[in-house]
């Protein structure tokens, strides 16, 4: 092993220019390679399925030759590991190697249950898909820990204090837990072990899968308005205020380059936004390393409570700011994240242990100078009090390790990491581009169903994309009409009034949600009092849309899913945690200041072309420019007599539309009752329910293609004139701001 360290610090010392050394012996059968200068490397691609053998890379040395010159390359298939062991039952087909696609099948003995799955497939990237499959007959205190294809295991009696010991296959390294122990509370400590070949790599869709579970079982979700689920296999609750560290530590060695650096820069304001839309208030500290460390932003300085703040210094900090001191001193940078612990201590003694802390650390290589980094991270962990027999308070550290490329150490990477049972800390990527791609992919698929304005954005499921959209249809004995909504809350969908007849039959309202094709039953319908349509015919004004907004109650409560979500309404304690306004003085007012606070407010409104929803883009017109909008109106016909455009268009509407500075997308008559939105932050809130138009740019529901008419505007009843009635009506589905 020491000679193995050894060897890649000379390499690093005595690489020369690519030029020095022959292209022409580096070529790979059946692949292709790409030289690098920044590094003096070449690297080896080969198709899908394969992998090239015997390395990915080669570096150009001093003496003109290529590192392991003598073995050509080659590209060869990708192979998933085969069973060492299987316990109580069978599988098969055995074979002595397991190509792509190939499906291995268990079956248990009698009197075995069969946990997990009966079939697994060797997936792409060379992993079995699926857990472990145990054969299981409930005789011990903890249930049996399996063993994962590619182990074996050592012992197999399940009482508490008993222990399993893992190894892998040759040639494989682990990943994971070597040793678990049977503990009281029927679980096994550590993690499930998992043995990979250097080529195996997690998908970014495994990432983004495995690590925002285990991210929101150690953040935990606690929205405002959410109850409690009961779930007894759940960890302590972080609630509101509970203070959390998190550390973010990104490699700067040589071998990552500008460019990487930067994509690592930008997955981690990915990250950062992410955790913000997790209703949670940490202090962030961010690292960057190479021969040494430097901190990009402290713990102890104000500015780490601010995500935007964060976000904006790691933005500006250059990889040039190693200058060219480009090893990898990974013990480095987590002695600077020891030295903030010890200042935090020292700060305030009292608190100091009911922190969080998670350490998110991204590396493509492993350590070549400054000592073993697992030697920091033990003093970390007795720095916070961690790993004690009778309280090892692993809750309050969560250790992740993102590695990228074949160069890492797999198994440097899983010492540094926390293992923890059923979670996943420890992710190796093929690229920097995979672990952008995994951040992007995070957004909690169970935990943040309720989280009002939160979609997939990069769904190609419009459903995923628009979760909170609702489509109303209303068909009355002899005729039918079309309107939208937004999902209010479990039981309440939020349109317009003028989608409905004063007497409307409940029984006629539909409502789909999802895209499921179900209906959901309306049990009541509400429309503001204020609504008189033919209240405003002394003013000359034919029909008023003043207080177009009404309420469907549902019959049946709606369950979230990533398809069916909540809006976010503004005043509301929701909307404060996605508009980042925590500060429990907080007022309605302060919601409308912060959306409305420019002359043009960037907003959206989804609209239907044909079958697809698709999202428009148009701009609130405000202030000075809201003139434009009453100038507009008063052009067309049905205004004619009208003698003050005010009596038509009341303070209360939201006005889009119009050609400057950019052309706005009109609505159509199907848009009516949906929401129009604004994005703040990855996060959606309703500011206007879509009522009317001066202009129909529609023939019925299809958008015309002809240019937009200069005189076309929008109408939207204001949000924050809707809400005292939306606040009467719908007075216990969410908590309302004071005015
Ligand atoms: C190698 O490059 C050629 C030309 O760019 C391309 O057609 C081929 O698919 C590549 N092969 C692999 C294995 O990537
Ligand atoms: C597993 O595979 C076998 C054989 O291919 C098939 O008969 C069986 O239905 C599969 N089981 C499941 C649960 O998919």
């Amino acid at each position: 092993m020491l000679c193995l360290v050894l060897l890649s610090q000379l390499a690093v010392s005595i690489a020369a220019p690519v030029s020095k050394c022959d292209l022409g012996k580096v070529d790979i059968s059946g692949g292709n390679y790409t030289v690098d200068e920044k590094t003096d490397q070449v690297r080896y691609t080969c198709a899908e399925g394969k992998y090239p053998y015997p390395v990915s890379r080669r570096e150009c040395l001093h003496n003109g030759q290529w590192t392991m010159a003598t073995s050509k390359a080659v590209c060869r298939d990708i192979r998933c590991p085969s069973p060492m062991m299987f316990e109580n039952g069978e599988y098969y087909p055995r074979k002595a190697a397991y190509h792509i696609g190939d499906v291995l099948s268990f079956e248990c003995w009698g009197g075995f249950e069969i946990k997990g799955p009966e079939n697994r497939t060797c997936q792409e990237n060379g992993k079995w898909s699926g857990k472990t499959t145990v054969c299981e007959d409930f005789g011990g205190h903890c249930p049996n820990p399996g063993i994962p294809i590619g182990t074996t295991k050592v012992g197999s009696s399940y009482g508490v204090e008993d222990k399993v010991i893992y190894e892998c296959k040759n040639g494989l390294e682990m990943f994971g837990s070597k040793v678990r122990e049977c503990q009281e509370n029927k679980r096994w400590s550590g993690a499930e072990p998992s043995c990979r070949d250097w080529y195996v790599f997690d998908t970014p869709e495994e990432v983004a899968e495995m690590f925002s579970s285990t991210l929101s079982a150690s953040i935990e979700v606690a929205d405002p308005d959410k109850k409690t689920t009961g779930d007894v296999d759940r960890k302590v609750r972080i609630k509101h205020g509970d203070p959390m560290n998190i550390f973010i530590i990104l490699d700067a060695s040589k071998s990552v380059g500008p460019k990487n650096f930067n994509t690592a820069k930008e997955s981690s304001i990915t990250f950062i936004e992410k955790v913000s839309s997790y209703d949670i208030e940490p202090r962030y500290a961010v690292i960057s390393y190479a021969s040494e460390g430097i901190s990009i932003v402290r713990l102890s300085e104000e500015e780490s409570l601010d995500p935007d703040a964060v976000s904006e210094r790691l933005e500006e900090f250059r990889y040039s700011s190693h200058e060219d001191k480009r090893g990898t001193n990974t013990r480095a940078a987590l002695a600077l994240v020891n030295e903030m612990l010890v200042a935090q201590e020292l700060k305030d003694n009292q608190n100091f242990l009911k922190i969080r802390n998670v350490i998110l650390l991204m590396t493509d290589g492993k350590y070549n100078m400054g000592g073993d980094p697992r030697v920091e991270m033990k003093k970390i962990r007795e720095l916070l009090d961690i790993g004690k027999r009778e309280n090892p308070r692993e809750d309050y550290l969560d250790v992740y390790v993102f590695g990228l490329g074949d160069d890492v150490s797999l198994n440097e990477m899983n010492d540094i990491a926390s293992k923890k049972p059923n979670e996943e800390h420890t992710f190796l990527l093929q690229d920097i581009v995979s672990m952008k791609q995994a951040f992007e992919k995070m957004i909690d698929e169970t935990d943040a169903m309720d989280m009002c304005g939160l979609n997939k954005a990069e769904s190609d499921d419009e459903n995923e994309k628009f979760p909170w959209i609702a489509k109303i249809t209303i068909v009355r004995p002899d005729s039918r009409e079309v309107c939208k909504g937004s999902i209010l809350s479990e039981y309440f969908i939020l349109t317009a009034a003028h989608c409905f007849h004063f007497d409307e039959d409940v029984e006629h309202i539909k409502v789909e949600i999802g895209g499921s094709g179900d209906l959901l039953k309306v049990k009541d319908f509400y429309r503001h009092p204020l609504y008189k349509p033919e209240g405003k015919k002394d003013k000359n004004v034919p029909k008023s849309f003043d207080y177009d907004v009404a309420l469907l109650e549902l019959k049946n409560k709606i369950s979230y899913s990533s398809r069916v979500r909540p809006i976010c309404i503004p005043c509301t304690k929701s909307s404060a945690w996605a508009l980042r306004k925590k500060d429990p003085e907080t007022k309605c007012v302060d919601h409308e200041k912060l959306l409305f606070s420019e002359e043009l407010v960037k907003a959206l409104f989804i609209a239907q072309e044909d079958k697809d929803m698709e999202q428009k883009d148009v701009r609130i017109k405000m202030g000075k420019k809201r003139e434009d909008c009453l100038a507009a109106s008063t052009k067309i016909p049905e205004f004619k007599d009208v003698a003050d455009i005010r009596d038509a268009v009341t303070d209360q509407f939201l006005c889009t539309g119009g050609t400057e500075p950019v052309v706005d997308p009109p609505t159509c008559k199907g848009d009516s009752g949906g929401p129009l939105m604004v994005e703040y932050k990855n996060r959606y809130i309703q500011v206007g329910i879509i009522s009317w138009g001066t202009v129909n740019h529609c023939d019925k529901f299809t958008r015309l293609k002809t240019p937009v008419p200069e005189n076309s505007r929008d109408f939207h009843v204001s949000l924050f004139y809707a809400l005292p009635w939306i606040k009467e009506i719908a007075k216990d589905e969410l908590v309302y701001l004071p005015d």
